[in-house]
């Protein structure tokens, strides 16, 4: 698979910058924040904990994490574009290419959801995560396997079905353009043994979406975002107002992409 697009740039898909990106990353919060702070209770985070909310994007998983590691722990929150994320006397907020940043090192947990999927360097991105624990330390990868595409549940009508499908199209062949692996989550766990991690476990999960609610809510923002792309790959205006019709109708039933949880340990050493 081809990771550079002909102006050569690879890398995140959406722009935190646009007008739009503040509400397509608080959907995202909404959709997954639920799922992944089951995760983070499981594997013990709570007071005292040094925590790294890698991309943190709207930074409700930081602030989240701020509240349970209070009153002596720390949060980093690390983005390129850090402009959503709030600092606070336990959150330090980095902005930053987490493919060229020196990460403190000693961390308890590092979480990274929704972003080693986006970088064509995830791999050695992963190894560096891991070596920025502390001994029996977690990272904790998320990431949506796209390539799962069942996702209509219920659709108010054939046309509806079909600008849905061709938005999918259009939008994923877009991020793979940017260097995105959409199948990567799949294969999430294989990295975190490669870079020496234990007690490597994935959860799976899904849930549907009515229309004007979560999933249909981000796609919805992501048609705004990557307006000019969606263009260009053969969808008209008309379809897309359509479109953004069609994922407010609360007839239309969708399924999110399937979220892969992966955890694992460092080990510590005998
Ligand atoms: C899809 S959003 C996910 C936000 C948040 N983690 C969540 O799941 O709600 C991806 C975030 O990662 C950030 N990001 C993308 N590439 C990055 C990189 N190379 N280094 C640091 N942050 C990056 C983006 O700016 C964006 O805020």
């Amino acid at each position: 698979m081809s990771t550079t697009t002909t102006d050569g740039q690879t890398g995140y898909m959406f722009d935190n910058a646009t007008d739009e990106a503040a509400h397509q990353l608080r959907h995202l919060g909404e959709i997954l924040d639920p799922g992944t702070r089951q995760t983070l209770r499981e594997i013990g985070v709570g007071p005292g904990c040094r925590v790294t909310d890698i991309g943190a994007g709207a930074g409700t998983l930081t602030a989240w994490l701020a509240d349970q590691v209070a009153p002596d722990g720390h949060v980093t929150a690390v983005d390129l574009d850090p402009r959503h994320i709030t600092a606070g006397p336990t959150v330090t907020v980095r902005a930053g290419d987490i493919r060229n940043m020196e990460l403190e090192g000693s961390q308890q947990v590092i979480v990274a959801r929704l972003v080693l999927m986006h970088l064509p360097e995830r791999e050695q991105v992963l190894t560096q995560l891991a070596r920025a624990l502390a001994p029996g330390g977690v990272l904790v990868v998320a990431d949506w396997d796209c390539t799962w595409r069942d996702m209509i549940r219920a659709s108010p009508s054939p046309r509806a079905t079909q600008l849905i499908e061709r938005f999918q199209d259009a939008l994923l062949s877009f991020g793979e353009s940017r260097g995105a692996d959409m199948g990567w989550a799949t294969r999430a766990p294989e990295a975190m043994l490669r870079a020496g991690l234990i007690n490597v476990t994935s959860r799976i999960e899904s849930r549907s979406w009515r229309g004007g609610t979560g999933i249909c809510l981000l796609h919805r923002s992501n048609s705004i975002q990557r307006e000019r792309e969606l263009l260009a790959a053969g969808m008209t205006a008309e379809d897309l107002a359509e479109l953004r019709e069609v994922l407010m109708d609360p007839e239309l039933m969708l399924s999110g992409y399937l979220m892969h949880t992966t955890t694992g340990r460092r080990p510590i050493p005998a």
